[in-house]
């Protein structure tokens, strides 16, 4: 199959930190058709060997292995070319499309790595040059709009030139192995899925933290905010990935039916809970690793009194039978202590004790996304040695004697205290995918890429999804504005505000790093 995959904002942040390294890789996997071309669009002008040039210097910057050797480079920038487009200008569209026709192909991938307010533009444009044909496909980057009303007409305007078939909303976090291997734990396997319910489970948490700030990224973090860039998407689709009823069967539609059911079961906000149930902060200066970094109002193209928040934490419920009453917990972050993107499932401690156990290290089922990504079951076990009559050690001889006792025949029925077994310890059982599939495993770009490339929709997001789960975050979006709603500074290298502590102990909980 031949393919063109026209690249909007193809010298941005986005297309070469992700996109390019993500379609390099393809190639050194031998996934991506021989038989295509990726066209880079952006304002500057440059030649075809330019934008390779300029490309080669970029990916130097792709850290270890996945850094391109020059020969390879060479080969796979064959595969590059560029046209210059003023994305105002009809007679660039018009030059874009002379160039894809000189060299025809079965499928046209449009990527608008842009900022999401030229969606609409790019769309007309290409609706206008008849750049909209049945074998085209569109990817559109999130955030998609500001909020629900910018959602709502960017999916019109899109939908105007493209059907729901040609539109491919990435979120790249349902691209991730981890997040494959979480619907393979639920889906693929009958051991867990029964577990997953509020008789067992008694909270959920996903943690989103990164230790990076917002590097050159100023301008356009002003305008979207933790809530807008992480929660909004990834966290959702994450709550969605481990909340959802098991599909009918693995169809895009089948998926995403079920995920859609789950944001309309969300807990809508209220006045009060807005208060209560939400915290949002900005990072101050401090320290990560060890070296020094900027407080958020420092950072270039951020205002000094910016109010953007940088960390959210926030209580929910997915009201229906499944979970009712059980809260979900969601945290994100910018230079918090550590890069790390868990989903934690507490389960129910045992209805009656008869071991003593130490306080919340198991019943656990996490979910490891980042850095690494793999599952681990933390379950308590026991591992000391018994101690008998005549021992001293604290909580085993008390087991021990009422036993005695009761073969001598003067048994008396023990305190409730004193009826424990030994202490038990917690333990883990590790499934570490880098150690089992090795570390040259699909990234979440390079799947979504061939996906789209091989028209699978499996894994992106349907326009009423995302408006299900623009609608919800709305009220939060509304009330913030208001700016009543305090801003909570937190030192970089941190967990975030301790308020966020505070919430999630209001309701017996804790954060599963604390
Ligand atoms: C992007 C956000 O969608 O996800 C970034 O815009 C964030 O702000 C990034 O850093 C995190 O992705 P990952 O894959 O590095 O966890």
């Amino acid at each position: 199959m031949s393919f063109q995959l026209v690249l909007f904002g193809g010298t941005g942040d986005l297309a070469w930190r992700k996109i390019l390294p993500a379609l390099f890789q393809a190639y050194r996997h031998q996934t991506l058709p021989k038989d295509g071309r990726i066209i880079g669009v952006a304002r500057d002008k440059m030649s075809d060997e330019e934008f390779r040039t300029l490309i080669g210097e970029r990916l130097q910057n792709v850290e270890g292995e996945k850094r391109p050797q020059t020969a390879e480079f060479s080969e796979f920038a064959e595969q590059l070319f560029y046209q210059p487009c003023d994305l105002n200008e009809s007679s660039d569209y018009t030059a874009l499309k002379q160039k894809l026709d000189n060299h025809p192909a079965d499928i046209c991938v449009m990527y608008l790595a842009t900022a999401p307010h030229l969606f609409t533009t790019i769309c007309e444009h290409l609706g206008a040059c008849g750049l909209n044909k049945e074998t085209t496909r569109i990817v559109l980057e999130k955030p998609l709009g500001q909020n629900l009303k910018t959602n709502r007409e960017i999916n019109a305007t899109v939908k105007s030139f493209f059907s729901e078939r040609q539109i491919f909303r990435i979120d790249h976090y349902l691209g991730k192995p981890s997040v494959q291997n979480l619907f393979a734990l639920r889906f693929g396997n009958s051991l867990f899925e029964p577990l997953l319910s509020r008789d067992t489970v008694s909270s959920i948490q996903i943690t989103l933290s990164e230790d990076i700030g917002i590097s050159t990224r100023g301008p356009f973090y002003e305008q979207t905010g933790a809530l807008r860039d992480m929660i909004q998407n990834h966290a959702l689709q994450l709550l969605c990935a481990i909340a959802m009823e098991p599909p009918i069967n693995a169809h895009a539609d089948a998926i995403r039916d079920e995920k859609l059911k789950v944001l309309r079961s969300l807990k809508p906000w209220n006045t009060q809970t807005l208060r209560s149930d939400i915290v949002r902060g900005q990072y101050s200066a401090g320290l990560v690793a060890g070296a020094a970094v900027k407080g958020y109002t420092e950072e270039a193209g951020v205002a000094a009194n910016s109010m953007t928040e940088t960390f959210v934490a926030l209580k929910t419920e997915v009201n229906n039978w499944r979970w009712a009453g059980v809260p979900f917990y969601l945290r994100t972050g910018k230079r918090m202590a550590e890069q790390d993107a868990r989903i934690v499932i507490n389960f129910r401690p045992t209805p009656h004790p008869i071991f003593q156990t130490p306080h919340g290290l198991a019943n656990q089922l996490v979910i490891h996304l980042q850095p690494k990504d793999g599952i681990a079951l933390h379950l308590f076990a026991q591992g000391q040695a018994l101690s008998y009559p005549g021992q001293s050690r604290a909580g085993n001889n008390v087991h021990a004697t009422s036993e005695i006792s009761a073969v001598s025949g003067s048994y008396t029925p023990p305190t409730n205290s004193s009826v424990l077994g030994p202490l038990l310890s917690p333990v883990q059982l590790n499934l570490d995918f880098d150690q089992r599939f090795g570390t040259d495993r699909v990234g979440a770009y390079e799947r979504l890429l061939l996906d789209a490339i091989a028209g699978r929709l499996n894994l992106f997001v349907r326009s009423d999804e995302q408006e299900a789960a623009w609608s919800w975050v709305e009220p939060i979006l509304q009330d913030w504005e208001t700016n009543d709603t305090p801003l909570y500074t937190y030192p970089s290298g941190t967990w975030g505000p301790s308020q966020s502590k505070v919430m999630i102990a209001s309701a017996g909980h804790q954060w599963d790093e604390d």
